[in-house]
């Protein structure tokens, strides 16, 4: 398949290119480098020796992406682009609503035009609100989230099976995943995030590299074993993986359906920080901070359903995790900053 990757450069869409391209398919990847790095394509041609096609242009500009979607006349589209912080959400909503949907109002009218009616959507655990106690099933229909970030996922998902319920032909995948960490198992790609990073892993392997002095542990009073939030980590190869599976698999399935991408288990804060201890082969100062707004004591998923329908499984660990997240960061310890190649 010729398959459309909008937010290809970023961190899950750059493991999923070389996914797709170890597969064999070809892969044309819109971005306008945002929140990423122009040297991922360098870094995805290293590892496949293949470097996909390339259009640098925002997928709000219709008239420019519609000439980029002629020209790759794609058979299907795996649509990451968007913004993803939670906070910067709450404190801008306009923005996060204005980008998220109307990128994606814009990728569906290309679709549309073009008769492309296979696409996988990067959905999110966030989907569930407080709504289920884990592991989370994506039986049971509501959804709900906490912030703007999380309702845009929410509302997408929602317009995405109001369009496949009303116009035939259309196969969509609403992809739900945990929490993604880890790296491409060569050091070249990885999770490179500009400014403070909002999440646990990456925040981490800044501390382990020196670039900050202690992780804030966020709460160790909640009601879970070690008292520090339980989460359902997932190496970013497995996710990646996992859509390729959707992809391949989605031709029989027809219309929207949502499958949980995880692993099944929960691992705490604490937890994470010694795995990536041992990782390193250092210590990672850490000091406990009151809880973070918003957060939930713990999330994990039910997997069943993608294990039965899209014959796929996480096959990598906590250990695995830490060890490509780490030697990403050792190899890279500004990120893409780095490669001076450009
Ligand atoms: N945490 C810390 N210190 C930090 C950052 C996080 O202790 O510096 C804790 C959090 O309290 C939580 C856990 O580490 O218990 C994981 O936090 P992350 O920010 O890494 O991940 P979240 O589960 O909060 O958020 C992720 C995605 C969101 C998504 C959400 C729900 O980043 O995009 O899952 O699916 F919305």
């Amino acid at each position: 398949m010729h398959v459309l990757v909008t937010g290809g450069a970023g961190f899950i869409g750059s493991h999923t290119v070389v996914a797709l391209l170890e597969r064999g398919h070809d892969v044309t990847i819109v971005d306008d480098f945002e929140n990423s790095s122009p040297v991922v394509i360098d870094r995805i041609e290293q590892i496949t020796g293949i470097r996909p096609a390339l259009a640098e242009i925002d997928l709000l500009d219709e008239d420019a992406f519609e000439v980029a979607f002629a020209a790759a006349a794609p058979d299907a589209v795996i649509h990451f682009a968007g913004l993803k912080a939670v906070g910067e959400s709450s404190a801008d909503p306009l923005r996060y609503y204005a980008h998220n949907l109307g990128s994606t109002f814009s990728l569906l009218k290309a679709m549309k035009r073009h008769g492309t009616q296979t696409l996988v959507f990067s959905s999110s655990a966030t989907v569930y609100g407080d709504l289920q106690e884990p592991p989370y099933t994506e039986e049971g229909g509501r959804l709900d989230a906490t912030n703007p970030y999380g309702m845009t996922k929410v509302m997408l998902e929602r317009i995405l099976s109001d369009i496949a319920a009303a116009e035939p032909g259309w196969h969509i995948a609403l992809l739900r995943y945990f929490n993604p960490i880890g790296g491409h198992e060569s050091g070249l790609i990885g999770e490179d995030p500009s400014g403070i990073p909002n999440n646990l892993a990456p925040y981490v392997l800044q501390v382990s590299i020196g670039r900050r002095p202690h992780v804030n542990i966020f709460g160790d009073d909640y009601p879970t074993a070690d008292g520090t939030g339980e989460r359902d980590y997932i190496h970013v190869v497995d996710l990646a993986q996992g859509h390729v599976a959707a992809l391949e698999r989605l031709a029989e399935v027809d219309g929207a359906r949502a499958w949980n991408l995880g692993t099944g288990h929960g691992t705490s804060v604490k937890q994470l920080i010694a795995a990536f201890e041992s990782a390193a082969g250092r210590t990672i100062p850490s000091v406990v901070v009151p809880r973070r707004d918003g957060d939930l004591p713990r999330s994990w998923a039910d997997t069943t359903r993608a294990e039965a329908e899209l014959g796929w499984k996480a096959t990598r660990d906590i250990a695995d995790m830490a060890r490509d997240g780490w030697r990403w960061q050792q190899r890279n310890p500004n990120g893409f900053a780095d490669d001076r190649t450009r």
